[in-house]
Formats: C-alpha cells, sequence, structure tokens
C-alpha cells in the first residue's frame, strides 16, 4: 500500500462544505435575488423523512447499457458459487460485471448521499458523483431538500461542484441560471418564444429521514417509506439533524467494493487486527469462543442497559454475541438494518479511553446509551455514540477502486476546543477504519491472482457474508 493512498485528504485541506469554522461557504455565493421573481415549482422536494415524493423521473438510461450485460455469464458466474464460499475472482475486477452492478446495485438502489446538516440554510448545497453522474443536493428557500441532474439543461455544461451556498445556480457556460427549486430563471439570448418553464433542472429522487440524505438514480426506485420509517425510529434520538461535521476524512482504496462491504460484515479479523475497537465491544465473540464469564458480561450489560432504558426505547436491540444480520437478501427492506448495542463496561462512547469526549448528541440526557449501528446498502454504515456519530460513504469509481468519505458527527452547538478536541473524537473510528482499508486491498491484491479460488466462510463468524453475496447475486442477476 503507497503511504500516501490512504492519508486523509481532509486533514490536510477543507472540506467541502459548512463547517463549524464557516470553510467554504462562499464557493458559489452568487445572489441574483433582485432581478428574478421566485416560481413556486412543487417537485422533487423530499418530505424530510416521512412522505413520498412524487416525481417526474429522468431516465439517464437510453444508452443501452444494462443490454450490453451477457447475462448468460452472469447466471454461470453466479450458480458456480458454492454455497457457504465467495465469489468467484471475476466479481472483483471485470469490468462488465462491474458495469451490470453499477446499472442494477446503484443505479437501482437507493444511495446515501451526505447528511442534512451539511446543507443547513436554504441556498446551502453539496454535490455527489457516482458513475458518471454528478447529484447538486440543496436546501430550497422552503427548508426542503431537493436533489438534481448536476447539469445545465442548455448543452449539459456542470453546474456546481464541491459544496457552498448559492441563491441561484449560474451556468459557467452561456449563464442560463437556476433557482434552488430547479426552475430556470434566466437564459438571455434565447429569443421571446422560449419557454424557460419547459427546462428546469432535472429532479433525481430524494428522502431525508433523520438527517440521512437518500438518492435513487432509477427511474422507479425501489420502495423507501420502511427504510425511512426504521430510520426515523431509531436515528431520531441521535439528533443527527441538530448535528454538525467536526471532520471529513477522505481514501481512495484500491480495492473492489465489495471487498470492503465483506470485510465490514464479520469480526472475525477483529481480533488481531483492531486491538482499539476490541476493548470496547463484544460483537467479536461468537458462539464458539463466548466464554461462560463473557457471556456473564453481556448479560449484566444488557439487563442493567434494558432496565435503565427500556421506556425511552434506548434499550439494546441486539443482546446477543456475534455481529447483528445483516443484509438480509430476503426481505424488501433487507438493504437496511438498525440495532442497539452495549458496549464493554466502562465504556460511555467510542473513544480510545471510553470516556465522553464531546457533548451529549440529540435527546440523550446521559451518556450511557451504548452504540446504535446503522446500515443501508450498497453504501453507507454508521456507527453512532452519546456524544458523536460516525458515518462512512463507500463509491466505487472502478471494478479495483472504492472512494470513501467518513464524517465525524457532533452535536451542532459544540465547538472544537471548547467542546472537544479532534485528537480524542478522532483515533477510535479512524484507527480501525484505516486497519481495515489496508486489509481490504491486501484482499484485492490476493484475489488478483489466477491461483485464487474462493475460500470457505466460517459458519460461527462469517454468516453475514454468505447473506451478503447471496443479496448481492439477487441483485445483480436477473431471472
Ligand atoms: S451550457 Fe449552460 S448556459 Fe449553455
Ligand atoms: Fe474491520
Amino acid at each position: 500500500m503507497a503511504e500516501n493512498t490512504l492519508r486523509p485528504k481532509s486533514l490536510q485541506g477543507k472540506p467541502p462544505w459548512k463547517t463549524q469554522e464557516g470553510q467554504n461557504r462562499d464557493a458559489q455565493n452568487v445572489d441574483f435575488d433582485a432581478l428574478f421573481v421566485l416560481a413556486e415549482w412543487g417537485r422533487g422536494c423530499s418530505d424530510r423523512g416521512h412522505a413520498v415524493a412524487t416525481f417526474r423521473f429522468f431516465s439517464p438510461a437510453g444508452t443501452g447499457l444494462n443490454d450490453c450485460i451477457d447475462q448468460e455469464r452472469l447466471q454461470a458466474l453466479a450458480s458456480a458459487r458454492h454455497e457457504g464460499c465467495g465469489l468467484a475472482g471475476d466479481f472483483y475486477f471485470d469490468p462488465e460485471i462491474y458495469r451490470a452492478e453499477i446499472d442494477q446495485i446503484w443505479r437501482g438502489g437507493w444511495l446515501f448521499a451526505g447528511h442534512t446538516c451539511q446543507i443547513p440554510e436554504p441556498g446551502d448545497f453539496f454535490t455527489y458523483e457516482i458513475d458518471c453522474e454528478s447529484i447538486l443536493i440543496l436546501r430550497d428557500e422552503d427548508h426542503c431538500i431537493r436533489a438534481f441532474y448536476n447539469l445545465c439543461r442548455h448543452r449539459g455544461m456542470r453546474l456546481a461542484s464541491g459544496g457552498g451556498h448559492a441563491t441561484r445556480f449560474v451556468c459557467p457556460y452561456h449563464q442560463w441560471n437556476y433557482d434552488c427549486k430547479g426552475q430556470l430563471c434566466s437564459s438571455w439570448g434565447m429569443g421571446p418564444d422560449f419557454d424557460k418553464s419547459e427546462w428546469a433542472l432535472l429532479p433525481v429522487a430524494v428522502h431525508d429521514p433523520a438527517g440521512f440524505v437518500y438518492i435513487s438514480l432509477a427511474e422507479q426506485p425501489i420502495p423507501f417509506e420502511q427504510v425511512g420509517a426504521q430510520l426515523v425510529k431509531f436515528a431520531t434520538p441521535q439528533g443527527l439533524e441538530r448535528a454538525c461535521i467536526a471532520k471529513c476524512a477522505e481514501y481512495e482504496i484500491d480495492a473492489n467494493w465489495k471487498i470492503i462491504w465483506e470485510n465490514n460484515r464479520e469480526c472475525y479479523h477483529c481480533n488481531v487486527n483492531h486491538p482499539q475497537y476490541i476493548k470496547a465491544n463484544f460483537d467479536h465473540y461468537n458462539t464458539d469462543d463466548c466464554t461462560p464469564a463473557i457471556q456473564t458480561r453481556i448479560d449484566a450489560q444488557v439487563e442493567r442497559n434494558r432496565a435503565k432504558w427500556e421506556t425511552a426505547g434506548l434499550a439494546a436491540t441486539h443482546r446477543q454475541t456475534g455481529m447483528a444480520s445483516f443484509p438480509d437478501p430476503e426481505s424488501e427492506s433487507g438493504w437496511c438494518a438498525i440495532n442497539r448495542t452495549v458496549l464493554v463496561e466502562g465504556y460511555m462512547t467510542e473513544t480510545m479511553d471510553g470516556q465522553q469526549a464531546a457533548p451529549l448528541m440529540g435527546d440523550y440526557a446521559d451518556p450511557d446509551v451504548g452504540t446504535l449501528r446503522m446500515r443501508t446498502m450498497p453504501n453507507m454504515w454508521n456507527h453512532s455514540s452519546c456524544d458523536h456519530a460516525v458515518t462512512t460513504r463507500l463509491t466505487p469509481a472502478g471494478p479495483r477502486k472504492t472512494l470513501i468519505q467518513v464524517l465525524w458527527l457532533v452535536d451542532h452547538d459544540a465547538v472544537e476546543g471548547r467542546d472537544y478536541q479532534l485528537d480524542q473524537l478522532l483515533p477510535f473510528w479512524q484507527l480501525t477504519s484505516e486497519q481495515d482499508w489496508e486489509i481490504c486491498e491486501q484482499v484485492q491484491k490476493g484475489i488478483e491472482s489466477r491461483a485464487y479460488r474462493p475460500g470457505p466462510f466460517s459458519t460461527y463468524k462469517e454468516k453475514n457474508l454468505e447473506a451478503f453475496v447471496r443479496w448481492y447475486l439477487k441483485q445483480l442477476v436477473r431471472d
């Protein structure tokens, strides 16, 4: 692994959105309010967590890409897998399979794009790049989160990059400009018969439950409501909508995105590779190596937690050894799973010493709330403690490359230096994450070998890998 491969870029530069220091807020600080009358446009506004957006979905297809995929070959590779074993090597580097994944999974599912707290004020925006798309995500004047294809309707120029604040999005090419509802407001030089109302920005399906922003590029997105309701139920006490970004780290990892998920879905590797993580957690123990003494400790923590939090809805939902099950290939909403679980005695939060490092978040009145774990396929997991939350977003950038963004969130009133120190807040998940990235790069190298053959999963410790592979093949291979 090259030394600079895993260097968190944001530790040297500015995150591309509002930070507590207000960095980069003026990236597109353009105000055309005096020139244009705002037009109300009722489409494409998310419902802040509950409702169903009524979109006319733009199809990025028309490319015929799906038709290029050899379904017979995919079927043959999928059927050749032995139950309880990994995928054939081709799945981790073959460009045609990668193309099929993009079309079937990444363009078909709901993608975590970012957090609502990254765009707290009307006009705040950020962009998310996936495959050949750039998606512009913003908050409009009515505080609704909207998403649009980040391209000018004139001749396709990108409208914005990174993040910032704008009351109008002015195309750098010929200066057509759009308001925060996507309406084309000005198109000088197009003549009196030009109907601006027909050339609004193209909306993208978006939902923003409990501070998470999800987008879908699908013409007909899969159902979101059940997952949205789960996120609202479990994540609302964490207060992610009332948070701010304490730090953003970005990584470019030389590994297929599935290797990163497979690594995430088991803790077989934790004892040796994650010395910090295992001090705080019980989930690296499984039924084969959990002694009666350890089980007694887990039971005591669970019972104490239950007695304390049951009426507040904060009791542990995952109460046994091993990791929570995820994903569920048999369920329509099996692309999301959320659980709260206990930490080891003495750990109030996932910091190096277990001590609270920032003010309590959300509705918590007590630091003793264990850890809230949320994850959605294909690209997000979040580990939330009483005082901070850590969100990891995956974005494939080729069969052998994955871009990873890790965000640390704290309460929006917390001030770095006064209420928390980054050197206390970051190391636990920064170390654990970077340990994983290094493993994943080495696994990619091994799988590239012509000698590679898929090996067997541990029935005790890698049940989630079998579930992941089944979920993946079900999304990928058409009946
Ligand atoms: S491409 Fe945007 S105004 Fe011409
Ligand atoms: Fe790990």
